[in-house]
């Protein structure tokens, strides 16, 4: 994988690419703590594609967000890359999310002011500080995500849901991170355009990336290569 993420040795397909020991989080609610995660060990390997099921509130987002940094465990140990989150600053970790985790969410999340073209940019301006037209490979990920030269001026709102969530997934991956992160990334679509989603991000997965997604939808866990279900806080 990318070279700038420490001593971990080569992404050769050997060594996991997110591995948690005992994780837990806990929220403290003024009313009692809620134990969100209950000591939970997962190991991923590079190029699997995860589906994370189970009820609602059973921890699949708080899973998904330890697992993309965007959320610290309480307890254990979170590896991304054979390093060890916990001993990274918060620039490191905002470094490790930036360049080798994207994201995709339910509620799409564009920036409503930036239109298509700026909001795909985006990352990669925090990134590299170049624009993407003058990257021949950003301009290829547009086209092969099936983002149309004539949907680049347009603000979010005026697309279909199926087309702003392709726009989020080019977003995702204007950085080529090694790691795709989705939470129920079809619950706002209608099945079929659902399914041509499922289609890119199985795509995206046989290109080499590793796809984790949270789902409670059976007929789109079947695109997974393994799933695992939460109950409670707890892998079952
Ligand atoms: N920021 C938070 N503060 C307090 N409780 C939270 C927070 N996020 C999640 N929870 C609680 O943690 C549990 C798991 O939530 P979540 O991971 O969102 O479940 P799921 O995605 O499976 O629906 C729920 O009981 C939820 O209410
Ligand atoms: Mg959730």
């Amino acid at each position: 994988m990318e070279e700038d993420i420490g001593p971990a040795g080569p992404g050769n397909g050997t060594q996991p690419v997110i591995r948690l020991e005992g994780v837990s989080k806990v929220y403290s609610l003024p009313f009692g703590d809620v134990i969100a995660l209950d000591k939970v060990s997962l190991t991923i390997m590079p190029g699997e594609f995860i589906a994370i099921m189970g009820p609602s509130g059973s921890g699949k987002s708080t899973l998904l967000n330890l697992i993309g940094s965007l959320d610290v465990p309480s307890e254990g140990r979170l590896y991304i890359d054979g390093e060890d989150t916990s001993e990274l600053s918060d620039d490191e970790l905002t470094e490790l999310r930036r360049d080798h985790i994207g994201f995709i969410f339910q509620q799409f999340n564009l920036i409503p002011l930036l239109n298509v073209f700026e909001n795909v940019e985006y990352p990669m301006i925090l990134k590299t500080r170049q624009s993407i037209r003058k990257s021949r490979k950003a301009h290829d990920l547009l086209m092969r995500i099936g983002l149309t030269d004539s949907m680049l001026a347009h603000k979010p709102k005026e697309l279909s849901g199926g087309q702003q969530q392709r726009v989020a997934i080019a977003r995702a991956l204007i950085n080529d991170p090694a790691i795709l992160l989705c939470d129920e990334p079809t619950g706002n679509l209608d099945t079929k355009t659902g399914e041509v989603i499922m289609d890119l991000l199985k795509e995206v997965n046989a290109s080499g990336k590793t796809v984790i997604m949270v789902t409670h939808d059976p007929d789109v866990a079947t695109y997974a290569s393994r799933k695992i279900t939460l109950v409670d806080g707890r892998i079952v």
